[in-house]
């Protein structure tokens, strides 16, 4: 009924109720992470979660902003608000009280118009906010662990690649589950038979895999086949070479590249994917494609990737437990798992996830 007269603030920095670790929330909370997509803001202020947090994105005339979507007066959610015409602020729209790109609110409509402005304190839990890649991207910690993804061919590219924004996803799964999955390539041969895996091709081979400043690069052929998913081509396979960078902790470029048929046109597409920690096990899907396949589409590429995902989505919400083992002795490896285990063990020696329970 009432929050106890010794508790200043209901807003505490780890969020009530969590089922992320307190010690993991806090350094996931030192990355960024896709809160929006940037054309999301087109109509003004829209609610995300990150790492069960409620915030409200929105876009002044200086930037993209992130905060608690909780006005400080009475509680009201910014979110179902709107900007100002001059389009500085965001309104709450309970009392109205105007807030700018920083949180700090400048006008309380109901005050007389003689007093003195809002006080300094008198402003939202704002967080560092960055809009790249047609994403706008939230870090809750005052010093980000690493910068955002480098992927400058996404900020600039010629009249002939297409850009694709696949409609945001929601996976009932931790993010570190989809970014396992969108590295694993010994799934492709059994999972992904509606579109371009190829039953006959299980073999992985050796790949190569490199510890990057960024993360982790692997690099290896493999012969999809090529379903003609819109038209009737039929099946015929197709040798590919993919080249994954994955960003840690969960954003990945994969880059595939193949001849066409002519044996002369070189086609390359890229998938950026990142996986946005929306809680403990509910993953926000954040894709953007780049392609230079003649005559694609929008719409027919973004279906394609929307039926590859819905064939991973099944399985990745079903794999036990749902938290990634980070005791590398929890789960059976193969060969072929190389990236994950480096992956796995590089969450814990490089940031300190998963770390033992203290015991008092
Ligand atoms: S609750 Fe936001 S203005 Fe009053
Ligand atoms: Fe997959």
């Amino acid at each position: 009924m009432y929050e106890p007269t010794d508790q200043a603030s209901t807003a505490t920095e780890y969020p009530a109720g969590s089922q992320i670790r307190e010690s993991d929330w806090h350094i996931l909370a030192g990355f960024w992470h896709p809160v929006a997509f940037s054309s999301d803001l087109a109509d003004g202020p829209v609610a995300s979660k990150l790492l069960d947090v409620d915030l409200v994105v929105y876009r002044t005339s200086e930037g993209a902003a992130v905060a608690r979507d909780l006005c400080v007066h009475r509680g009201s959610k910014l979110s179902r608000g709107w900007m100002s015409d001059d389009g500085a602020c965001i309104v709450c729209p309970y009392h109205g009280l105007h807030y700018d790109r920083s949180g700090q609110c400048t006008w309380i409509p109901a005050n007389d118009p003689d007093s003195p402005p809002p006080a300094k304190t008198m402003r939202l839990i704002s967080y560092l906010a960055a809009e790249r890649y047609g994403i706008v991207w939230a870090c809750m910690k005052p010093e980000p662990l690493r910068p955002l993804p480098e992927w400058p061919h996404l900020d600039e590219f010629g009249p002939e690649w297409l850009r694709i924004q696949i409609p945001k996803g929601t996976w009932a799964a931790t993010a570190s589950r989809h970014c396992e999955n969108f590295n694993d390539i010994a799934h492709i041969s059994w999972v992904h038979m509606k579109t371009f895996g190829n039953r006959a091709r299980p073999v992985v081979p050796d790949y190569t895999l490199e510890q990057t400043d960024y993360g982790l690069y692997m690099a290896l052929p493999y012969i999809e086949v090529e379903r003609g998913f819109n038209d009737d081509l039929g099946e015929r396979e197709r040798e590919v070479f993919y080249r994954h960078h994955l960003t840690y902790p969960f954003a990945t470029d994969l880059r595939v590249d193949y001849y066409e048929d002519d044996g002369e046109s070189f086609v390359t597409s890229h998938f950026f994917d990142i996986g946005s920690p929306v809680s403990a096990r509910t993953t926000d899907i954040y894709q953007v494609s780049l392609t230079n396949i003649p005559g694609a589409t929008v719409e027919d590429y973004a279906e394609y990737q929307l039926v590859t995902n819905s064939e991973d989505i099944v399985i990745v919400e079903s794999q036990r437990p749902e938290n990634v083992p980070l005791n590398l002795a929890a789960e059976t490896h193969i060969r072929a798992d190389r990236l994950s285990v480096r992956y796995r063990r590089d969450l814990v020696e490089m940031f300190g996830l998963g770390a033992p329970e203290m015991v008092a």
